[in-house]
Protein backbone atom coordinates (compact mmCIF):
# COMPACT_ATOMS: atom_id res chain seq x y z
CA UNK A 1 0.00 0.00 0.00
CA UNK A 2 1.27 3.52 -0.99
CA UNK A 3 0.85 7.00 0.29
CA UNK A 4 -0.02 9.61 -3.08
CA UNK A 5 2.78 11.47 -2.80
CA UNK A 6 1.15 14.78 -2.42
CA UNK A 7 0.29 13.74 1.23
CA UNK A 8 3.99 13.16 1.94
CA UNK A 9 4.23 15.41 4.85
CA UNK A 10 7.55 15.92 7.11
CA UNK A 11 7.22 18.24 10.01
CA UNK A 12 10.51 19.33 10.87
CA UNK A 13 11.44 21.99 13.75
CA UNK A 14 14.30 23.91 13.28
CA UNK A 15 13.34 27.81 14.81
CA UNK A 16 16.90 28.52 16.13
CA UNK A 17 18.33 27.22 13.15
CA UNK A 18 16.33 29.42 10.42
CA UNK A 19 18.72 33.02 11.32
CA UNK A 20 21.48 30.84 9.91
CA UNK A 21 23.40 32.10 6.73
CA UNK A 22 23.47 29.15 3.69
CA UNK A 23 23.45 25.56 4.90
CA UNK A 24 22.04 22.63 4.53
CA UNK A 25 19.69 21.50 7.46
CA UNK A 26 18.53 18.32 7.75
CA UNK A 27 18.34 15.08 5.32
CA UNK A 28 16.08 12.87 5.96
CA UNK A 29 13.32 10.40 4.58
CA UNK A 30 9.43 11.14 3.79
CA UNK A 31 7.77 7.96 2.90
CA UNK A 32 11.27 6.11 2.27
CA UNK A 33 12.39 9.06 0.03
CA UNK A 34 15.29 10.90 0.79
CA UNK A 35 14.85 15.06 1.08
CA UNK A 36 17.12 17.46 1.96
CA UNK A 37 16.20 20.88 3.60
CA UNK A 38 18.14 23.89 3.46
CA UNK A 39 18.24 27.38 4.52
CA UNK A 40 19.42 29.56 1.44
CA UNK A 41 20.08 32.84 4.26
CA UNK A 42 16.31 32.83 5.61
CA UNK A 43 15.00 31.51 2.01
CA UNK A 44 13.92 27.61 2.60
CA UNK A 45 14.25 25.04 0.25
CA UNK A 46 13.83 21.69 -0.08
CA UNK A 47 14.95 18.98 -2.81
CA UNK A 48 15.06 15.58 -3.52
CA UNK A 49 18.35 14.13 -2.08
CA UNK A 50 19.71 12.80 -5.16
CA UNK A 51 22.37 14.27 -6.88
CA UNK A 52 22.25 14.91 -11.14
CA UNK A 53 25.88 14.31 -11.53
CA UNK A 54 25.61 10.17 -11.00
CA UNK A 55 22.56 10.19 -8.45
CA UNK A 56 24.13 9.47 -5.32
CA UNK A 57 22.62 11.19 -2.24
CA UNK A 58 23.75 14.20 -1.98
CA UNK A 59 24.09 13.97 2.53
CA UNK A 60 23.46 11.25 4.52
CA UNK A 61 20.01 11.27 7.09
CA UNK A 62 20.39 13.71 10.16
CA UNK A 63 21.50 17.25 10.58
CA UNK A 64 23.61 19.39 8.16
CA UNK A 65 25.89 22.17 8.41
CA UNK A 66 27.16 23.29 5.35
CA UNK A 67 26.59 23.99 1.64
CA UNK A 68 24.01 21.63 -0.72
CA UNK A 69 27.63 20.19 -1.73
CA UNK A 70 27.28 16.56 -2.97
CA UNK A 71 29.14 13.97 -0.96
CA UNK A 72 30.70 11.81 -4.10
CA UNK A 73 32.42 14.25 -6.38
CA UNK A 74 31.57 17.29 -4.68
CA UNK A 75 29.46 19.23 -7.22
CA UNK A 76 27.65 22.43 -5.36
CA UNK A 77 23.81 23.50 -6.14
CA UNK A 78 22.70 26.79 -5.24
CA UNK A 79 18.93 28.22 -4.08
CA UNK A 80 17.31 27.59 -7.47
CA UNK A 81 18.77 23.66 -7.08
CA UNK A 82 21.05 24.52 -10.30
CA UNK A 83 24.62 22.65 -10.06
CA UNK A 84 26.99 26.22 -9.83
CA UNK A 85 29.97 24.09 -8.51
CA UNK A 86 31.21 21.69 -10.71
CA UNK A 87 34.39 20.07 -9.64
CA UNK A 88 37.22 20.08 -12.31
CA UNK A 89 34.61 21.59 -14.71
CA UNK A 90 37.43 22.17 -17.95
CA UNK A 91 36.92 18.15 -18.26
CA UNK A 92 33.37 18.59 -18.59
CA UNK A 93 33.58 18.62 -22.61
CA UNK A 94 30.90 20.58 -24.96
CA UNK A 95 28.96 21.43 -21.70
CA UNK A 96 26.06 23.54 -22.79
CA UNK A 97 24.80 26.60 -20.64
CA UNK A 98 21.17 25.05 -20.78
CA UNK A 99 22.67 21.60 -19.69
CA UNK A 100 23.24 23.06 -16.26
CA UNK A 101 19.47 23.59 -15.94
CA UNK A 102 18.11 20.12 -16.88
CA UNK A 103 20.90 18.84 -14.30
CA UNK A 104 19.14 20.73 -11.15
CA UNK A 105 17.58 19.06 -8.85
CA UNK A 106 14.01 17.92 -7.97
CA UNK A 107 11.94 20.78 -6.12
CA UNK A 108 9.88 20.27 -2.99
CA UNK A 109 7.37 22.16 -2.33
CA UNK A 110 7.77 23.93 1.37
CA UNK A 111 4.95 24.85 3.66
CA UNK A 112 4.51 26.05 7.40
CA UNK A 113 2.29 26.03 10.12
CA UNK A 114 3.72 27.88 12.76
CA UNK A 115 6.97 26.65 13.74
CA UNK A 116 6.40 23.23 11.83
CA UNK A 117 7.94 23.08 8.33
CA UNK A 118 6.50 20.31 6.13
CA UNK A 119 7.46 19.38 3.40
CA UNK A 120 5.95 17.66 -0.18
CA UNK A 121 7.49 15.82 -3.25
CA UNK A 122 5.32 17.31 -6.40
CA UNK A 123 3.13 19.94 -5.99
CA UNK A 124 0.12 19.01 -3.73
CA UNK A 125 -3.33 19.35 -4.79
CA UNK A 126 -4.17 21.38 -1.96
CA UNK A 127 -2.39 23.79 0.15
CA UNK A 128 -1.44 23.11 4.06
CA UNK A 129 -3.76 24.82 5.53
CA UNK A 130 -6.37 23.57 3.05
CA UNK A 131 -5.68 20.00 4.13
CA UNK A 132 -6.21 20.76 7.81
CA UNK A 133 -9.21 22.80 7.52
CA UNK A 134 -10.88 24.05 10.90
CA UNK A 135 -7.72 22.00 12.14
CA UNK A 136 -5.34 25.12 11.13
CA UNK A 137 -6.10 27.11 13.99
CA UNK A 138 -5.55 24.57 16.90
CA UNK A 139 -2.42 23.03 14.98
CA UNK A 140 -1.05 26.72 14.64
CA UNK A 141 -1.41 27.40 18.15
CA UNK A 142 0.27 24.03 18.83
CA UNK A 143 2.66 24.79 16.96
CA UNK A 144 3.50 28.00 17.86
CA UNK A 145 3.79 26.70 21.54
CA UNK A 146 6.56 24.47 20.89
CA UNK A 147 9.97 25.01 22.57
CA UNK A 148 13.29 23.04 23.12
CA UNK A 149 13.48 19.58 21.42
CA UNK A 150 14.24 17.26 24.45
CA UNK A 151 14.08 14.03 23.04
CA UNK A 152 13.65 12.37 19.43
CA UNK A 153 13.53 8.27 19.05
CA UNK A 154 12.89 6.51 15.34
CA UNK A 155 11.31 2.69 16.83
CA UNK A 156 11.00 0.31 13.73
CA UNK A 157 7.53 -1.32 14.02
CA UNK A 158 6.75 -4.84 12.39
CA UNK A 159 3.02 -3.77 11.18
CA UNK A 160 1.64 -1.75 8.37
CA UNK A 161 1.36 1.63 9.16
CA UNK A 162 -2.34 2.00 8.82
CA UNK A 163 -2.09 -0.85 12.10
CA UNK A 164 0.23 1.52 13.70
CA UNK A 165 -1.71 4.76 13.00
CA UNK A 166 -5.47 3.15 13.31
CA UNK A 167 -3.71 2.47 17.30
CA UNK A 168 -2.61 5.96 17.85
CA UNK A 169 -6.67 6.98 17.00
CA UNK A 170 -8.47 5.17 19.75
CA UNK A 171 -8.40 4.93 23.75
CA UNK A 172 -10.22 1.82 23.34
CA UNK A 173 -6.75 -0.39 24.24
CA UNK A 174 -5.66 1.74 27.16
CA UNK A 175 -6.99 -0.50 29.79
CA UNK A 176 -5.66 -3.63 28.41
CA UNK A 177 -2.36 -2.46 26.70
CA UNK A 178 -1.46 0.42 29.38
CA UNK A 179 -2.21 -0.57 32.40
CA UNK A 180 0.15 0.68 34.27
CA UNK A 181 1.32 3.72 32.13
CA UNK A 182 -1.49 5.61 30.30
CA UNK A 183 -4.46 3.62 31.88
CA UNK A 184 -3.43 5.66 35.52
CA UNK A 185 -4.10 9.11 33.90
CA UNK A 186 -7.63 8.41 33.77
CA UNK A 187 -8.08 10.10 30.16
CA UNK A 188 -12.08 9.17 29.13
CA UNK A 189 -13.77 11.21 27.51
CA UNK A 190 -15.07 10.68 24.27
CA UNK A 191 -14.67 14.21 22.81
CA UNK A 192 -13.86 13.98 19.26
CA UNK A 193 -14.07 16.58 16.66
CA UNK A 194 -13.42 16.03 12.84
CA UNK A 195 -12.13 18.62 10.51
CA UNK A 196 -11.66 17.59 6.73
CA UNK A 197 -9.53 14.21 6.86
CA UNK A 198 -8.26 15.21 10.41
CA UNK A 199 -9.93 14.04 13.36
CA UNK A 200 -8.90 15.23 17.47
CA UNK A 201 -9.56 13.90 20.80
CA UNK A 202 -9.47 15.95 23.71
CA UNK A 203 -9.89 13.97 27.37
CA UNK A 204 -9.91 15.60 30.87
CA UNK A 205 -7.22 13.63 33.36
CA UNK A 206 -7.54 12.34 36.63
CA UNK A 207 -7.46 15.48 39.15
CA UNK A 208 -4.97 14.07 41.54
CA UNK A 209 -2.59 14.32 38.60
CA UNK A 210 -4.16 16.85 36.46
CA UNK A 211 -4.59 19.87 39.09
CA UNK A 212 -1.10 20.74 39.30
CA UNK A 213 -0.31 20.92 36.17
CA UNK A 214 -3.07 23.30 35.65
CA UNK A 215 -1.96 25.34 38.14
CA UNK A 216 1.51 25.27 37.13
CA UNK A 217 0.35 26.00 33.44
CA UNK A 218 -0.87 28.96 34.61
CA UNK A 219 2.19 30.38 36.36
CA UNK A 220 4.51 29.79 33.51
CA UNK A 221 1.42 31.89 31.35
CA UNK A 222 1.26 29.15 28.91
CA UNK A 223 0.13 30.68 25.32
CA UNK A 224 -1.72 26.93 24.15
CA UNK A 225 -3.19 25.30 27.56
CA UNK A 226 -5.46 22.82 27.04
CA UNK A 227 -7.23 21.80 30.50
CA UNK A 228 -6.20 18.24 29.61
CA UNK A 229 -5.02 15.95 27.21
CA UNK A 230 -5.69 17.02 23.90
CA UNK A 231 -4.62 15.01 20.75
CA UNK A 232 -4.61 15.93 17.10
CA UNK A 233 -4.32 13.41 13.81
CA UNK A 234 -3.48 14.96 10.88
CA UNK A 235 -4.52 12.78 7.71
CA UNK A 236 -2.29 10.66 6.58
CA UNK A 237 0.44 10.32 9.26
CA UNK A 238 0.65 12.90 11.80
CA UNK A 239 -0.01 13.27 15.16
CA UNK A 240 0.66 15.81 17.78
CA UNK A 241 -0.48 15.34 21.67
CA UNK A 242 -0.27 17.58 24.75
CA UNK A 243 -0.75 17.60 28.40
CA UNK A 244 -1.84 20.48 29.81
CA UNK A 245 0.34 22.77 26.74
CA UNK A 246 3.39 21.78 29.03
CA UNK A 247 5.41 19.59 27.16
CA UNK A 248 3.91 18.43 23.63
CA UNK A 249 5.03 14.79 21.57
CA UNK A 250 4.79 14.98 17.68
CA UNK A 251 4.87 11.52 16.13
CA UNK A 252 5.41 10.78 12.27
CA UNK A 253 4.29 7.18 11.14
CA UNK A 254 6.45 6.29 7.84
CA UNK A 255 5.97 3.00 5.87
CA UNK A 256 8.78 1.34 4.74
CA UNK A 257 7.15 -1.53 3.00
CA UNK A 258 3.62 -3.27 3.38
CA UNK A 259 4.55 -4.73 7.04
CA UNK A 260 7.07 -2.61 8.31
CA UNK A 261 6.72 1.08 9.53
CA UNK A 262 9.28 3.49 11.13
CA UNK A 263 7.72 5.32 13.91
CA UNK A 264 9.43 8.40 14.93
CA UNK A 265 8.39 10.60 18.38
CA UNK A 266 9.63 14.18 19.19
CA UNK A 267 9.08 15.48 22.52
CA UNK A 268 9.02 19.25 23.14
CA UNK A 269 8.47 21.32 26.10
CA UNK A 270 6.49 24.66 26.10
CA UNK A 271 8.11 28.13 24.57
CA UNK A 272 7.19 30.10 27.68
CA UNK A 273 7.05 34.12 27.49
CA UNK A 274 8.81 34.90 30.03
CA UNK A 275 11.57 32.07 30.67
CA UNK A 276 13.62 32.20 33.47
CA UNK A 277 16.24 29.64 33.91
CA UNK A 278 14.05 28.18 37.43
CA UNK A 279 10.80 27.69 34.85
CA UNK A 280 13.09 26.47 31.92
CA UNK A 281 14.34 23.90 34.32
CA UNK A 282 11.03 22.71 35.73
CA UNK A 283 9.40 22.69 31.75
CA UNK A 284 13.03 20.84 31.00
CA UNK A 285 12.06 18.47 33.76
CA UNK A 286 8.33 18.04 32.97
CA UNK A 287 9.31 17.47 29.35
CA UNK A 288 11.74 14.53 29.94
CA UNK A 289 8.95 13.10 32.13
CA UNK A 290 6.85 13.44 29.51
CA UNK A 291 9.20 11.73 27.22
CA UNK A 292 10.00 8.63 29.76
CA UNK A 293 6.43 8.29 29.46
CA UNK A 294 6.17 7.74 26.27
CA UNK A 295 8.61 5.60 25.60
CA UNK A 296 6.97 3.27 28.04
CA UNK A 297 3.62 3.68 26.09
CA UNK A 298 5.20 3.43 22.48
CA UNK A 299 6.71 0.33 23.57
CA UNK A 300 3.34 -1.21 24.53
CA UNK A 301 1.85 0.19 21.60
CA UNK A 302 4.75 -1.65 18.96
CA UNK A 303 4.34 -4.85 20.94
CA UNK A 304 0.88 -4.91 20.53
CA UNK A 305 0.82 -3.19 16.73
CA UNK A 306 3.26 -6.41 16.07
CA UNK A 307 0.59 -8.87 17.17
CA UNK A 308 -2.20 -7.47 15.31
CA UNK A 309 -0.37 -7.59 12.23
CA UNK A 310 0.53 -11.10 12.46
CA UNK A 311 -3.37 -11.86 13.73
CA UNK A 312 -4.36 -9.81 10.32
CA UNK A 313 -2.61 -11.90 8.05
CA UNK A 314 -3.94 -14.91 9.11
CA UNK A 315 -8.26 -13.13 8.78
CA UNK A 316 -11.04 -13.84 6.38
CA UNK A 317 -10.27 -10.80 3.99
CA UNK A 318 -14.46 -10.91 3.61
CA UNK A 319 -14.69 -10.33 7.26
CA UNK A 320 -14.95 -6.74 8.12
CA UNK A 321 -14.25 -6.45 12.37
CA UNK A 322 -16.42 -4.48 14.65
CA UNK A 323 -15.95 -0.60 15.87
CA UNK A 324 -17.34 0.61 19.18
CA UNK A 325 -18.09 4.59 19.79
CA UNK A 326 -14.54 4.76 21.39
CA UNK A 327 -12.89 3.89 18.23
CA UNK A 328 -14.79 6.77 15.91
CA UNK A 329 -11.41 8.14 14.79
CA UNK A 330 -10.23 5.05 13.32
CA UNK A 331 -13.78 4.83 11.36
CA UNK A 332 -12.88 8.21 9.93
CA UNK A 333 -9.30 7.33 8.87
CA UNK A 334 -10.75 4.32 7.50
CA UNK A 335 -12.70 6.39 5.19
CA UNK A 336 -10.91 9.42 4.33
CA UNK A 337 -8.18 6.78 3.49
CA UNK A 338 -10.69 4.94 1.04
CA UNK A 339 -11.54 8.44 -0.60
CA UNK A 340 -8.08 9.67 -0.87
CA UNK A 341 -7.33 6.09 -2.64
CA UNK A 342 -10.04 6.32 -5.01
CA UNK A 343 -9.49 6.83 -8.70
CA UNK A 344 -9.87 10.23 -9.52
CA UNK A 345 -13.07 11.06 -10.86
CA UNK A 346 -14.60 7.65 -9.44
CA UNK A 347 -17.62 8.06 -7.15
S1 LIG B 1 27.26 11.93 -7.80
FE1 LIG B 1 27.17 13.86 -6.87
S2 LIG B 1 28.91 14.87 -7.52
FE2 LIG B 1 29.03 12.97 -8.44
FE1 LIG C 1 -1.54 2.97 22.91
Amino acid sequence: MKVKPEFAHWPYFAPDELAAVERVLRSGKVNNQPVILCNFEGELRAFLNVCSHRFSRIRRDGPGNGPLQCQYHGWTYNIEGLPTGITNFPYFEDFKPERRCELSLEPWKIETCGKLIFVHRGQPNQSLREHLGEAWEVMLSMAEALGENVSSTRMIIKANWKVVLENTLESYHVRFVHPETFARLEAKTQEFRYASSNSSWYAAIKPSIGDGLAKLGKVLKLSYAPAGYFHQFVFPALTLATTYGLSFSLQTIEPLDVGTTAFTTRVYMADIPEPSAVKQNQLRNLASMASDFNSQVFEEDKTICEEVQLGSAHANPMRSGELSSEEQRVLAFQQAYAAHMRPSGSA
